[in-house]
């Protein structure tokens, strides 16, 4: 019974990886029953990817201007990923598209994580601390962490799980970011673990 292979996930990142780190050590402790078998980044220059190398995982720059074609890059990444049977990706800090051969074959077993309440505050250009400066601007008594599918509408996926982060009196976009993260790690595993074990009723 306790030979059921762990499922293998990729965890696509752009730069430091404190969530892919949060995941590995998820996986260690087996709040998250899987295997984080890739790390693929968008720029070697992410220090994500040396956390990956500490912890013995492969790792791969994905540079679709380096192909010949768009095309050619998606196919690659797609065989990639099928080569090494990965089940699930998940994208931690991830800053760029992911193909739509990938999105189509991986629909429902892809997640991404985003350090706000959406559906505000989502959309291009919302990322890092970009969306904490929109919370502050907004005046919002409130943040936190969503975790959701992506799908081709891309950051309208469907919403798996929540964290609220109350935003106190003199935040700044930092003190916010810092507040969002601590929860960030926490949430991302555990959600990944339901989605793995069916929790969500998707296919
Ligand atoms: C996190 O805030 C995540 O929500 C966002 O990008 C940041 C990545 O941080 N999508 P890290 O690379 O995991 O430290």
């Amino acid at each position: 019974m306790e030979n059921t292979p762990r499922k293998k996930i990729a965890v696509f990142i752009s730069g430091g990886g404190s969530n892919l780190k949060a995941l590995i050590d998820a996986t260690k402790m087996r709040v998250l029953d899987a295997e984080i078998a890739w790390v693929v980044s968008s720029t070697k220059k992410a220090g994500g990817l040396q956390i990956a190398a500490d912890n013995g995982i492969e790792t791969f720059v994905y540079r679709p201007s380096k192909y010949e074609s768009a095309e050619a890059a998606a196919d690659d990444l797609l065989s990639k990923l099928r080569e090494r049977k990965i089940d699930y990706i998940a994208l931690a800090g991830y800053l760029k598209l992911l193909p739509e051969n990938v999105v189509h074959e991986y629909s429902n077993r892809i997640t991404n994580i985003h350090p706000a309440l959406l559906p505000k505050h989502g959309g291009k250009g919302m990322y890092g601390h970009f969306v904490h400066e929109a919370v502050l601007a907004d005046g919002d008594k409130e943040s936190g962490v969503t975790i959701h599918l992506v799908n081709e509408e891309y950051d309208e996926g469907q919403i798996l799980e929540q964290t609220r982060v109350d935003v106190m009196e003199g935040d700044t976009p930092d003190t916010l970011a810092a507040r969002v993260l601590k929860q960030e790690h926490k949430l991302y595993a555990r959600v990944l673990n339901k989605l793995i074990k069916g929790e969500y009723g998707l296919e």
